[in-house]
């Protein structure tokens, strides 16, 4: 009803307006004198120091969150990490032991595909730990360990605020991890939470310049096919970005890592073709900016239609840019919390500029309970 959309158009605007929230509530009550504590991962010290590694298994929507905690967990807490489909993780007879932690992400906690690998996980051997919005579901039950996102109810199919509170956890997780297992310096630790905690205000700014993507949407209505593109944790969220207009708007949309797109992708550039490029901060130490830059300028040089996310005062970006969409600054790995907002506002607005219905596209389910 009109009442609980709470004066939005749809439950999908109401929970994108609602992701500061979301991410400020999955941090709230777990920083102590600027440390991160998890009082649910009491007592399993041991066992997190003693892993080897980590697999995360998810679908849709929380997968891409696992591929972009990968890049923190790994960075942090010095362990190989593994992003894993639910599915295609249970029917490959992954190698598995008690040195393995298993983590799985799900918004609904229900989703039988991870359902089922999280059971397969713990018949043979591995410990597991549950990323999950919804207080007692069957996937949290089942775990060793919950770490809870407070995202809040999500009423709309398609994934939006949960994967913002998805990464937040992931990454509370990662500094966790990392303290038990003494790999980062307590000093940039404490920088890096501070970072998150700067989030939902800049999440706030993003969202503050949802005007300019409701008109770049409707100009856009008509497109046939958009392609995504990122480098590091700008990758997942070109994959996501894709998904969404898939989802909602029901247009063919694909994510590529920039790095790859001269191994193939790039065959499809032709005069016209809108990409939307999330580029990293000019300031990223791995100078990944200045190989995202040259990646637009090759595609540009055949026509493609540039869509780029950069950060404010980029300003390398606007000779070969035809729209640039800004976000504030923030430190590289936190950017995916701020690059993902205009792209799920995109895919929303030109969903509704289509007539379609945003919050029940066809032949989705929020919660599949079946394999
Ligand atoms: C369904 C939804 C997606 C969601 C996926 C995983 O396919 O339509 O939006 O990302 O399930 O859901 P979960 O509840 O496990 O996060």
């Amino acid at each position: 009803s009109a009442a609980e959309k709470g004066g939005w158009s749809s439950f999908m605007a109401k929970e994108i307006s609602e992701e500061p929230e979301a991410v400020a509530n999955t941090i709230l009550g777990r920083v102590v004198d600027g440390q991160v504590v998890l009082p649910e991962l009491e007592g399993l010290d041991e066992m997190l120091a003693g892993i080897d590694r980590v697999i995360v298994i998810a679908c849709g929507t929380a997968s891409y969150s696992g591929l972009v905690g990968k890049y923190a967990i790994e960075k942090w807490a010095r362990v190989p990490v593994e992003v894993e489909l639910s599915h295609e993780f249970r029917y490959r007879e992954p190698v598995l032991n008690e040195r393995t932690l298993v983590v799985s992400i799900s918004q609904s906690g229900e989703t039988m595909d991870t359902l089922m690998a999280v059971k397969y996980a713990i018949a043979n051997g591995a410990r597991t730990l549950s990323i999950c919005n919804t207080q007692g579901a069957t996937i949290a039950r089942e775990s060793d360990a919950v770490v809870y996102t407070h995202a809040g109810p999500e009423v709309a199919v398609a994934s939006t605020k949960a994967f913002v509170a998805q990464i937040t956890a992931l990454y509370l997780f990662g500094l966790h991890l990392s303290r038990v297992r003494g790999t980062l310096d307590p000093e940039v630790a404490a920088h890096q939470l501070a970072e998150l905690q700067s989030i939902p205000a800049k999440i706030e700014q993003v969202l503050g310049n949802g005007a300019e993507i409701t008109q770049l949407a409707k100009w856009m209505s008509d497109s046939r096919a958009v392609l995504f593109l990122g480098r590091h944790v700008g990758y997942p969220i070109a994959l996501e970005g894709a998904l969404k207009l898939k989802e909602l708007a029901y247009i063919h949309a694909e994510g590529f890592a920039a790095g790859e797109l001269k191994h193939g992708p790039i065959a499809l550039i032709e005069p016209g073709q809108p990409v939307f490029v999330i580029v990293p901060s000019p300031r990223d130490p791995n100078s990944l900016h200045a190989k995202v830059v040259s990646n637009i300028q090759e595609i540009r040089a055949r026509g493609a239609r540039i869509l780029a996310i950069a950060e404010e005062g980029d300003v390398a970006v606007l000779p070969f840019a035809d729209e640039v969409i800004r976000i504030p600054l923030a430190a590289p790995l936190f950017e995916p919390l701020l690059t993902v907002i205009p792209l799920q506002l995109f895919a929303m607005e030109l969903a509704t500029a289509k007539g379609l219905d945003v919050d029940q596209p066809r032949n989705l389910a929020k919660s599949v309970t079946v394999e």
